[in-house]
C-alpha cells in the first residue's frame, strides 16, 4: 500500500457541498496511518499570497467579477501553491492531498461560467508545472443533498444561481467523460463512512 500512495497527487474535487474537506481529512488521515509522509492543502489558498487571493475571489462584495478575471485568479494561487508546497512536497516523496484543483476551473469557469473547458486547461499547460494530479477523485452530489450540507453564511461563489451549479455539476461530469483516465466520478450522495470507503479503493487501487 505505501508503495501505491507516496509521492502521489491525489485531489479530491466537486460541487460545493460534496463534503470533499472532511473527506480529504479522512484520506489524509489514512494515508499517514500507513506510514505515508503526507501533506493536505485546499485550493484557492494555503499560501499568504494564495489566501490573500482566495479573500478577493470568495468576498461577496467583489460581484459581479468576470468569469475570465476568476480564471486568472484561481490559476495565480495554485501556481503559487505548487511552488510553495506541492512542488516541493512531491520531490521529498511525500503524498499530496489537495481539496479542489485545476478540475475546479475547468467545471465553474470553464463549463458554468462558459470561458472554455480547453481553454483553461491550455492556460494551466502554460503557466503550471503539472496540470494533472496521479487521480482527481470528483465526489458527485445532487443540489438537494449539496444544500443540506451547506447550512451557513454563503461565500460568492456558493451565491452564484442554481442554474450555474447545476451547470457546475454537469461540467465535472463531462470533464469526467472527456478525461476518464484522469477522473474518477464516486457518488458523494451517501453518508461520510461509504464515501469514505469508495475514496480508499480508488486510491488503493493505484488509480
Ligand atoms: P472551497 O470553499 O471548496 O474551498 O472553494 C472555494 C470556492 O471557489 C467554491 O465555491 C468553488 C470555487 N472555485 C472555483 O470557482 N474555481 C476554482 O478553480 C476553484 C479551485 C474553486
Amino acid at each position: 500500500m505505501k508503495d501505491r500512495v507516496a509521492g502521489k497527487f491525489i485531489v479530491l474535487d466537486g460541487p460545493d457541498g460534496c463534503g470533499k474537506s472532511t473527506q480529504a481529512r479522512l484520506l489524509r488521515d489514512w494515508i499517514g496511518q500507513q506510514g505515508v509522509e503526507v501533506c493536505a492543502y485546499r485550493d484557492p489558498g494555503t499560501t499568504v499570497v494564495g489566501e490573500k487571493i482566495r479573500e478577493i475571489l470568495l468576498d461577496p462584495v467583489h460581484d459581479p467579477m468576470a468569469d475570465n478575471v476568476e480564471v486568472l485568479l484561481y490559476m495565480a494561487a495554485r501556481a503559487q501553491l505548487w511552488k510553495e508546497k506541492i512542488g516541493p512536497d512531491l520531490a521529498a516523496g511525500h503524498c499530496v492531498v489537495m481539496d479542489r484543483w485545476i478540475s475546479s476551473t475547468c467545471a465553474y469557469q470553464g463549463y458554468a461560467g462558459g470561458f472554455g473547458i480547453e481553454k483553461v486547461i491550455q492556460l494551466g499547460t502554460d503557466c503550471l508545472e503539472r496540470v494533472w494530479p496521479d487521480v482527481t477523485i470528483i465526489l458527485d452530489v445532487d443540489r438537494d443533498t449539496a444544500m443540506t450540507r451547506m447550512d451557513r453564511q454563503l461565500d460568492r461563489m456558493e451565491q452564484k444561481s442554481n442554474d450555474y451549479q447545476e451547470k457546475v455539476r454537469q461540467g465535472f461530469m463531462k470533464l469526467t467523460e472527456m478525461f476518464p483516465e484522469k477522473l474518477v466520478l464516486l457518488d458523494a450522495n451517501q453518508n461520510v463512512e461509504k464515501v469514505h470507503k469508495q475514496i480508499i479503493e480508488t486510491v488503493s487501487a493505484g488509480k
